[in-house]
């Protein structure tokens, strides 16, 4: 298949730390977006957040980094600094539906006005050598709002457009709209990449409907099915998910990777035990016979407990 697939950024969950571990696991996967650094408009970021960026220079899989920004000076400067660090492209986020991001006219809250992202890409564009790519929803308030950003878009220079057909104010609830994404999917000059509820059962209905759509970006369905990139890529999509065999040891042993990297960085046991099982909310739509097991693991604390939970569900090798 010569469809490109795109790890989705997920804050707090595609972090360096998940996406190195993942890798090394899994197959399928073809480049990442990381998760959003926010810029502010006196160019404050977290130098952390940067930081965290770094090791993943030395990976195999192309990482592009996305920034969250109103101010294209902001934006651009922080797209200067990232090139020179090493990356060779970035992403602007035009799609995070947090209210306290939309009331700041950051994230999906950019959506309604076409002529302020006319002037962000025009300002931003030209100072930044790299190329550039945006992540949006097809609106905030109503998927009309895509139109005029089309004509914006079309207008510039951009690596490639990543859309999820939800409405910021929907955040992540009800279906994608597919119908807006019908109108829209051959008016974009840069190539298209498809993000949003992308699974083993509707990837192959998306790739009928949408055609002229060869680059696909998996979010929350890559945690719950971490098996699905890799089966894509090898057709075998029919294939169940259901947790057996030879398939349970590979989580096992991914899984213990995490936490073991999880452990190095994060001291506090409540804190490491919260971490792992913030994954185990995505990851146990694949034990729908285990909800007992499931439940329980929600009150542990400590990590005997939880390492014996885990023994219960995927097996103690
Ligand atoms: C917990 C969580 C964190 C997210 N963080 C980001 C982010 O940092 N940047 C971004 O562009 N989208 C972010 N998203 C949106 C996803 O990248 C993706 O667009 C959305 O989940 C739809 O794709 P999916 O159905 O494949 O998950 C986040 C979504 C979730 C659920």
């Amino acid at each position: 298949m010569n469809d490109q697939l795109y790890m989705a950024p997920l804050l707090a969950f595609t972090d360096c730390t998940f996406r190195e571990v993942y890798f090394r696991h899994f197959t399928g996967i073809d480049g990442a977006l990381a998760p959003f650094i926010v810029v502010s408009e006196n160019s404050r970021y977290r130098k952390k957040a940067v930081r965290n960026l770094l090791p993943i220079l030395h990976d195999s899989i192309p990482i592009e980094p996305q920034v969250l920004s109103r101010d294209p000076y902001a934006f651009a400067a922080l797209a200067v600094l990232l090139e020179d660090i090493g990356f060779s492209s970035v992403n602007i986020n035009m799609g995070c539906p947090a209210r306290a991001v939309v009331n700041k006219g950051r994230g999906s809250g950019l959506l309604p006005y076409p002529d302020i992202i006319r002037e962000f890409l025009n300002i931003s564009l030209p100072k930044i050598k790299i190329p550039v790519s945006v992540k949006l929803r097809t609106g905030l308030h109503s998927h009309d709002e895509i139109f005029p950003l089309i004509d914006v878009f079309n207008d510039f220079s951009l690596s490639q457009i990543i859309i999820h057909p939800r409405l910021g104010i929907n955040k992540y609830e009800g279906p994608v709209n597919l119908d807006i994404m019908d109108d829209i999917v051959d008016r974009f000059k840069a190539p298209l990449v498809y993000n949003g509820d992308i699974s083993r059962d509707s990837f192959d209905g998306l790739k009928t409907r949408f055609p002229s759509i060869n680059r696909w970006m998996i979010g929350r369905e890559l945690i719950k099915d971490p098996f699905l990139p890799g089966d894509i890529k090898s057709g075998v999509l029919s294939e169940r998910t259901s947790v057996y065999g030879e398939r349970k040891g590979k989580l096992r042993i991914f899984h213990d990777d995490l936490l073991k990297a999880f452990s190095q960085i994060i001291g506090n046991e409540v804190a490491l035990v919260g971490k792992m099982k913030s994954y185990w909310n995505y990851l146990g739509s694949l034990f729908p016979d285990e909800k007992d097991e499931l439940e329980k693991m929600k009150k542990i604390l400590k990590l005997d407990d939880y390492r014996k939970c885990v023994d219960i569900l995927l097996g103690n090798h």
